[in-house]
């Protein structure tokens, strides 16, 4: 599969995996939508891709309802979307004791709701044009749980579920579903990653600033859409091992993360 002419509507491009995507695909001849709510950064990132019948669409993904609002007149400008990618998120770093409940909210508003909205909108027009692709950004931690991410783990496993049975559902419509689960990735997430009170903890983590390199990730990412894949985990050392470790050897993994130290 090329990308040259496609449009790809990218969530999250303000930032990390998201602006990696949105350059790689510019490079590749895509013609690239990017999401997210910093306009200014948006508009910095547009300036900067190769070529092409690029724009930006500043969106809040925390307000389905308002996106569902939305996001019909937008779709008539656009016109035909081929490739959506579900990549927008936050994460946690916060112990389910110490959590307001406000947290969960917020997490699966962005995290699942908004990608859940964003799909609703995208997915009958793809239907209708003859094809396309819905790729999703889970996360390891959709599939395997570590201390200080039980709503971010439980929005990202609630991706995975999501699209499993979309596929099942559209792939009849020539429709490709992607789940994608990355590892570490060296972005701004740790920085942007929510505390108890659902506030940004503003502040660098290890396993973040040695992870896997952003453009590597995309790299990685775009082969898996070419390929028409259903589901990769992307990463690198244990981030990349773990689903394979905790699917073989669950009660191992459960021990393991348990006795994790975590501060
Ligand atoms: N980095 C990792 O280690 C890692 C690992 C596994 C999965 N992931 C997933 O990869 C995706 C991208 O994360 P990243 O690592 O690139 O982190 P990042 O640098 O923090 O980027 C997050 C992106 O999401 C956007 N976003 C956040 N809240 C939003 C909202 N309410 N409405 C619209 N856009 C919103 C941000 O843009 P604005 O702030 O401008 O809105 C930003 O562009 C996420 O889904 C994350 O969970 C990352």
């Amino acid at each position: 599969m090329t990308f040259q002419n496609k449009t790809v509507w990218i969530t999250g491009a303000s930032s990390g995996i998201g602006q990696a995507l949105a350059e790689q695909f510019a490079a590749q001849g895509a013609n690239v939508i990017l999401t997210a709510r910093r306009k200014e950064r948006l508009d910095t990132i547009l300036a900067g891709l190769a070529p092409g019948k690029h724009r930006i669409v500043p969106l809040d993904l925390s307000q389905p309802e308002r996106l569902l609002q939305d996001l019909p007149s937008i779709l008539d400008e656009i016109g035909r979307v081929d490739i959506l990618i579900n990549n927008a998120g936050i994460s946690q770093r916060s112990l389910f004791l110490e959590n307001e409940f406000k947290v969960y909210r917020q997490l699966m508003e962005v995290n699942y709701f908004g990608l859940v909205a964003m799909t609703k909108a995208v997915l009958p027009r793809m239907i209708e044009a003859g094809g396309g692709s819905v790729v999703s950004i889970s996360s390891v931690a959709g599939k395997v749980g570590s201390k200080l991410r039980t709503g971010y783990s439980g929005s990202k496993y609630a991706v995975v579920g999501f699209m499993d049975c979309l596929r099942a559902e559209v792939s009849e419509y020539g429709i490709h579903c992607l789940t994608i689960c990355p590892g570490s990735v060296r972005t701004a997430i740790a920085h942007h990653s929510l505390n108890g009170q659902g506030v940004a903890q503003n502040k660098p983590e290890p396993s973040i600033e040695n992870g896997m390199d952003p453009d590597e990730a995309a790299k990685q990412m775009l082969k898996a859409i070419a390929a028409r894949k259903d589901e990769v985990v992307i990463g690198q050392g244990i981030s990349g091992w773990a689903p394979t470790i905790k699917r073989f050897f669950p009660q191992l993994f459960n021990l393991m993360t348990a006795k994790m130290s975590y501060r």
